[in-house]
């Protein structure tokens, strides 16, 4: 049996990371990416403790905003692991602004290095996933369709992304090549989540929020990213997958009282 090769973008930290260092426990090769030399050192210590005896986990300091150095990643991690099977597109920034204080450059940034960059890491890595059970999974986010104060640049970042997810799993669907996106919740433990509620009393306003009264977990989040990339299913493309508690259920309104409890 051949060992199924991982590349997870953004993979280095937080949710990411859980998400590689789970495919390196069940016996596949893993490849991450992140700015940060440090930041991928660090992860490649904890993602060998993961992956034990199986494949050696590889790590890559280069931005999602320069094509070619992540195209060039790519290229090694396969020429290294082989073909991609599940390419997870996770890398992003945020931070909280009003739009009327968002300078041009604080928007664009925050678009390049979701939008953009999500759009980078699929095209970098077509050449090597173009086979029919390979998988894409590109981290979005609730505000892709919640409109949330003080998240503009977030919210039109993450809608791309989930028109790219949708007008991707139409042209790559005849190569056997599925394409979906997570869009998670509130996250407990993870640096977003310390930029959005970074007080005890908005992390209540955030749980009031969610239908479900709590945050998910990391774990969470790999489940559903670990479904969607198996056979199990194998019939599900294009999908916008939420984990988040019920979270959009109660729309705007909730989300609103909660960016201003802090
Ligand atoms: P995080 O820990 O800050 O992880 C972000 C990762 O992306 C890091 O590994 C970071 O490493 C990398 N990164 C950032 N900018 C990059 C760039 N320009 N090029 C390459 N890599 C870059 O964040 P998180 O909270 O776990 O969030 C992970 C994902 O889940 C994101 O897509 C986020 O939008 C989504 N999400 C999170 C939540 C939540 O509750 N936390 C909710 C909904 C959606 P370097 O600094 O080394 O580059
Ligand atoms: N409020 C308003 N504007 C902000 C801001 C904030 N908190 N933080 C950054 N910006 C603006 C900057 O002022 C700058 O605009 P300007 O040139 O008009 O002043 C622009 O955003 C770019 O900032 P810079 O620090 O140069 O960007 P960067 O590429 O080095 O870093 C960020 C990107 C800003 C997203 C940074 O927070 C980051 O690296 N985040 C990664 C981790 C993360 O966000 N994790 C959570 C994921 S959900």
């Amino acid at each position: 049996m051949t060992t199924s090769h991982a590349f997870v973008a953004g993979g280095t930290s937080g949710i990411n990371l859980a998400i590689a260092t789970a495919y390196a426990q069940r016996g596949w090769a893993v490849s991450v990416l992140s700015r940060s030399q440090d930041n991928v050192d660090a992860a490649l210590v904890s993602l060998r403790e993961a992956a034990g005896d199986g494949p050696v986990p590889l790590g890559f300091a280069a931005d999602v905003r320069d094509a070619e150095a992540v195209a060039g990643a790519i290229a090694e991690a396969a020429a290294q692991h082989g073909p991609i099977d599940a390419l997870v597109s996770g890398a992003a920034g945020n931070f909280v602004s009003p739009a009327a204080e968002l300078s041009s450059n604080g928007f664009r940034t925050v678009v390049e290095i979701d939008l953009l960059g999500t759009f980078n890491v699929m095209r970098g890595a077509w050449d090597h996933l173009r086979k029919p059970g390979a998988s894409i999974v590109n981290i979005s986010a609730a505000q892709s369709w919640l409109p949330v104060p003080g998240q503009v640049h977030v919210g039109a970042a993450k809608a791309g992304i989930d028109q790219v997810t949708r007008t991707l799993a139409m042209e790559w669907g005849p190569d056997g090549v599925r394409v979906n996106s997570v869009a998670p919740g509130p996250v407990e433990g993870t640096e977003g989540m310390r930029r959005l509620a970074p007080t005890p009393a908005s992390v209540e306003a955030w749980t009031e929020a969610v239908p479900l009264r709590r945050f998910a977990t990391t774990e969470d989040i790999v489940n559903a990213v670990a479904w969607l990339t198996s056979d199990e299913a194998s019939y599900v493309t294009g999908v916008v997958l939420s984990v988040d508690g019920g979270l959009a259920l109660g729309g705007s309104g909730m989300i609103h009282r909660a960016m201003h409890a802090q």
